[in-house]
């Protein structure tokens, strides 16, 4: 049986990857094709065309007036899968139409719904408003990874790695050092990781933005909606310096990392990462550090993973994995996924 959770929203792209021209990715394992008609909506259908299959993000497909014209024959077809006309004759058969995906457009990312249509619910995407508001400044990527998305889960819910994996970057000695609290809302489907460290070194991912340096009070707040937008909601405050009374919390920095993990098939995984910050909004200087250092810090983990991949493919089942505290929410979020890829896979749990 698949690990990955059917009848769920995932995000397929960013906005700004989708203009009026064919792109394709495939998600789940389906490979879908998108492109923004003239009015400006994101479509989403199977990148298969009925005929034989050619794929119509591939030259010589193209799109013409929010039609798309196959490459290999000629069949077209409208904005909303629909053929409207094929070749060497005028009537065009009835099922002659693409499969069509559910799509939401929302905070900066392309949603996409891999599963029954009739189930889609555009009300229960998670959100992430950070990511276009005026009170905060993103940078924001992909990379691809060549690991199971479950590897890309475990990794961001432990994040006790900082210290090793990203020493010099994000990592210092507290990250490992400090116990975490984990706690499940089961109804809401949200895992919650936090690690307050409260006299912690300021490592340079955050000295360089902030102006920051020696000791820092440093809190990770993880949310993670499986499976597929997770959150570090990070507070860097000078040491000492709570948050007000009312919840203001005018003399810290804030942070919000966001990770979209979508799975392109069992093995692969499309990592997306934004970093949205609310200080030196203008700063084209800190926009650029953060990029370039988020980036270096998610290629870290892919090479790590992309590693852990091989060795899990290639070795036997049955190796007994040792888990201990700093587990408990990444342990949490598996036995959420493995609930939701069964649900949808109509068995039992
Ligand atoms: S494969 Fe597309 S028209 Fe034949
Ligand atoms: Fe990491």
């Amino acid at each position: 049986m698949s690990s990955i959770p059917r009848d769920q929203w995932y995000v397929a792209a960013y906005g700004r990857e989708i203009g009026q021209e064919l792109f394709s990715r495939t998600v789940c394992g389906e490979s879908i094709l998108f492109w923004r008609t003239r009015a400006g909506t994101v479509t989403a259908m199977s990148d298969r065309c009925v005929h034989r299959r050619f794929p119509l993000s591939e030259t010589p497909s193209r799109l013409v007036d929010d039609q798309v014209v196959c490459g290999y024959h000629g069949f077209t077809y409208a904005a909303d899968g629909g053929c409207v006309a094929v070749p060497g004759q005028t009537r065009v058969p009835r099922t002659a139409r693409l499969k069509s995906y559910p799509v939401v457009e929302q905070d900066s990312f392309v949603w996409v719904w891999i599963g029954d249509p009739a189930k889609a619910d555009a009300t229960r995407i998670p959100r992430a408003p950070w990511l276009v508001s005026p009170d905060y400044t993103t940078v924001s990527g992909m990379e691809p990874l060549k690991a199971r998305f479950g590897l890309l889960v475990d990794n961001l819910l432990d994040l006790s790695h900082e210290t090793y994996l990203h020493g010099g970057y994000i990592g210092t000695p507290e990250v490992a050092a400090t116990p975490i609290t984990t706690e499940v809302d089961e109804e809401a489907g949200i895992v919650y990781v936090s690690r307050h460290m409260d006299d912690a070194e300021c490592p340079p991912f955050y000295a360089k933005s902030t102006g920051l340096t020696g000791r820092i009070m440093r809190w990770q707040d993880i949310e993670y909606t499986p499976p597929c937008l997770y959150k570090l909601h990070s507070r860097i405050a000078p040491l000492g310096v709570l948050p007000d009374a009312d919840g203001s919390d005018p003399d810290a920095f804030h942070v919000e990392v966001v990770y979209a993990i979508t799975p392109e098939t069992e093995h692969t995984t499309h990592d997306f990462w934004a970093v949205a910050r609310d200080f030196a909004l203008d700063d084209q200087g800190v926009s650029d550090f953060l990029a370039e250092n988020n980036r270096t810090v998610v290629l870290q983990d892919v090479a790590a993973l992309d590693v852990l991949e091989q060795v899990i493919a290639t070795e036997p089942d049955g190796y007994q994995e040792l888990s201990i505290n700093i587990d408990t929410g990444g342990l949490a979020a598996r036995r959420m996924l493995a609930r939701l890829a069964g649900q949808s896979a109509g068995s039992r749990v």
